[in-house]
């Protein structure tokens, strides 16, 4: 939490998005006797999954276990997590009879489910630790949303409507938005410290259609949710924000594809960088892993306001001692920083 206020702390924190998971065999152990849904949707079930890194590791932050999909359920357009496939959502929303029929109850209504989760969360980590909710961006959800699951044709359903009818595209994602608001809202206050906004498809868009399609939501969200706090996470478009954007985010996310310096020297000291390994240096060795973590730390600096992550989650196939190999570097690396 300091290094959200931009306070110095004895080392630089670090989290993984996707830090529970396949990747560790206790989450597959417990995923074996309960399927997907299952597990988000009984606290005591989320809560052992969102512990089971912060045992192994000692992490700085943990997120709760759940998905962003929660959220269009409350919506009315529920989701399934399909072997092989990712997610499927029992029907798709592209007109406007299909806009009428969404849910007119509270989203939070029917996601107490998330908010015991983490009010559980709150009492059994250490005060040190923070705890994030999170939600999926407006332009992530609306393209599982329009699309009905996983894109296999790069998500033109989305991208044909924002053209072909802009006024149904905008009431879609305002209504949308108005349930993130609601969600990350109801989670900060049940013990999160903090919320991510996981906009993992803003890069499919090209810069133009990113400022006219997705942006103006963010923008939104960090109006209304002061004072958050947010991370703000347009994946492949972060390149993008001018530095009044970024102002108004105060905590931004980014993948790898730019340096944290590039991102210091454009936008100075004055915000939160959270990133940016690429998640398939944890797939290398030991040795590339330190040697790549300790380029990320050298590419910010010591100065504070630095949250360490991947670009992008960890997947599946990283072997969990890689992951201890990655905390230990940053936590021995930057200890040295301030002591
Ligand atoms: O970070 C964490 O550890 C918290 C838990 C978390 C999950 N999903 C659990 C999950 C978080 C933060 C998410 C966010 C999420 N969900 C995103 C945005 C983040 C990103 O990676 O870009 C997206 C796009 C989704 C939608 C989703 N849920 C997909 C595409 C899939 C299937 C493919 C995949 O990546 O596994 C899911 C299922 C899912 N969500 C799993 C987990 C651990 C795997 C489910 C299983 O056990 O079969």
């Amino acid at each position: 939490m300091d290094t959200l206020a931009l306070r110095p702390t004895p080392r630089r924190p670090i989290w993984v998005m996707r830090q529970a998971g396949r990747y560790l065999p206790e989450y597959r152990a417990l995923r074996k006797r309960h399927a997907f849904k299952e597990m988000v949707e009984t606290p005591a079930l989320a809560v052992e999954v969102t512990l089971q890194p912060m045992r192994r590791y000692g992490l700085d932050a943990a997120i709760i276990f759940s998905d962003i999909l929660v959220l269009l359920a409350a919506l009315g357009v529920s989701y399934e997590i399909v072997e092989d496939k990712g997610p499927v959502l029992a029907r798709s929303i592209r007109t406007a009879e299909d806009f009428e029929s969404l849910s007119h109850e509270p989203v939070t209504d029917s996601l107490g489910y998330v908010y015991e989760t983490l009010s559980i969360l709150r009492k059994e980590l250490p005060p040190e630790v923070a705890l994030l909710g999170f939600a999926g961006a407006p332009w992530t959800l609306a393209s599982y949303a329009i699309e009905g699951g996983n894109s296999k044709g790069g998500f033109s359903a989305i991208r044909v409507l924002l053209d072909s009818d802009p006024a149904l595209f905008g009431k879609i994602m305002d209504r949308i938005t108005d349930g993130v608001i609601d969600h990350l809202q109801a989670q900060l206050a049940n013990g999160a410290d903090a919320v991510q906004l996981f906009d993992s498809w803003a890069g499919m868009l090209n810069e133009a259609d990113f400022r006219r399609a997705a942006l103006p939501y963010l923008k939104r969200i960090a109006v209304e949710l002061e004072p958050g706090p947010v991370i703000f996470f347009p994946k492949g478009a972060s390149q993008w924000l001018t530095k009044e954007e970024v102002d108004q985010f105060k905590i931004l996310g980014v993948d790898g594809s730019q340096s944290l310096g590039f991102y210091r020297e454009k936008f100075g000291q004055d915000f939160v960088l959270q990133g940016n390994l690429d998640p398939a240096i944890l797939i290398t060795d030991m040795q590339t892993i330190r040697t790549e973590a300790r380029a990320v730390l050298d590419s910010h600096g010591s100065q504070p306001g630095h949250i360490f992550n991947l670009g992008h989650g960890i997947t599946p196939d990283v072997p969990p001692d890689h992951m201890k190999a990655l905390v230990a570097a940053v936590h021995e690396h930057t200890f040295k920083e301030t002591t």
